[in-house]
């Protein structure tokens, strides 16, 4: 049975992951307080689930995580979890505290659990590395505003694509996607599309990522994104 890790799985966009690939897969959900992830631990109890603690965040938090999962196969690892950030990140007034710490989750945190779990990868058939971004991260669409999470989501496009290629040699291949606006906590009740029409779409993604697409900036609808 195929194996997939997400991180940020007790809400929002990540917990769709797991309700989906419950049907199908055994899941490694992994959030930072299993304890307090009541819709997760109670699909974990019905589903191939297991709830795992992971601050993505923290290199020890994710070191830890790669202890207790020594020796066993990741087929599908899914960056997933994310913030927006600070209510200052404008060009007029910025928390550079809050800036610092969406960088260290949105940017450095994909690297982390990325590396952490390089070998888990490597032990597995599908070998598919997959960071959820956003299209606040390209450059040459944006407009204006948000500057920590937009400039945190290009960091981890550059981040993701360097290690397309990198890890290529290994037979990882990454993919790089962006899930829509999405009504969660994060997108908000206005949003476009709810999280199972995302998920949908993304695993659809996932499913077909190669050679050819891997280390490309994509929407979950499969359209190329320019960074
Ligand atoms: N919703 C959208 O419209 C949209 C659009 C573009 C991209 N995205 C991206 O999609 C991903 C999921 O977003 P969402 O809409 O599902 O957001 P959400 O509903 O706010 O959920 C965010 C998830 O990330 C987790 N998280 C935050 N910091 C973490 C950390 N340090 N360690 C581990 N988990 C952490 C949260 O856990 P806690 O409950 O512990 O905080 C939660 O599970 C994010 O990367 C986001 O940037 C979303």
């Amino acid at each position: 049975m195929t194996t997939i890790l997400v991180t940020g799985a007790n809400r929002g966009i990540g917990l769709e992951f797991v309700r989906q690939y419950a049907e199908e897969a055994s899941v490694i959900a992994c959030c930072r307080e299993p304890a307090e992830a009541k819709d997760l631990n109670a699909l974990a109890r019905s589903k191939n689930v297991r709830v795992m603690t992971l601050d993505v965040g923290d290199a020890s938090s994710a070191a830890s995580l790669a202890r207790a999962l020594k020796g066993e196969a990741v087929d599908i690892l899914i960056n997933n979890a994310g913030v927006f950030g600070p209510e200052k990140q404008s060009a007029a007034h910025s928390d550079y505290n809050g800036f610092a710490q969406t960088f260290r989750i949105n940017s450095i945190g994909p690297l982390i659990v990325s590396q952490a779990l390089h070998d888990n990868l490597l032990a597995g058939r599908d070998k598919k590395l997959v960071t959820i971004t956003s299209k606040m991260g390209s450059i040459s669409d944006s407009s204006g505003g948000s500057l920590a999470y937009r400039a945190s989501k290009a960091a981890v496009n550059m981040i993701m694509h360097v290690l397309a290629h990198d890890w290529a040699g290994d037979g990882i291949l990454v993919a790089i996607l962006n899930p829509g606006w999405v009504k969660t906590d994060m997108g908000g009740p206005g949003a476009m599309i709810s999280p199972e029409v995302s998920v949908r779409g993304l695993r659809q993604r996932i499913a077909e990522l190669n050679e050819k697409t891997s280390g490309r900036f994509l929407d979950y609808l499969g359209k190329e994104i320019a960074w």
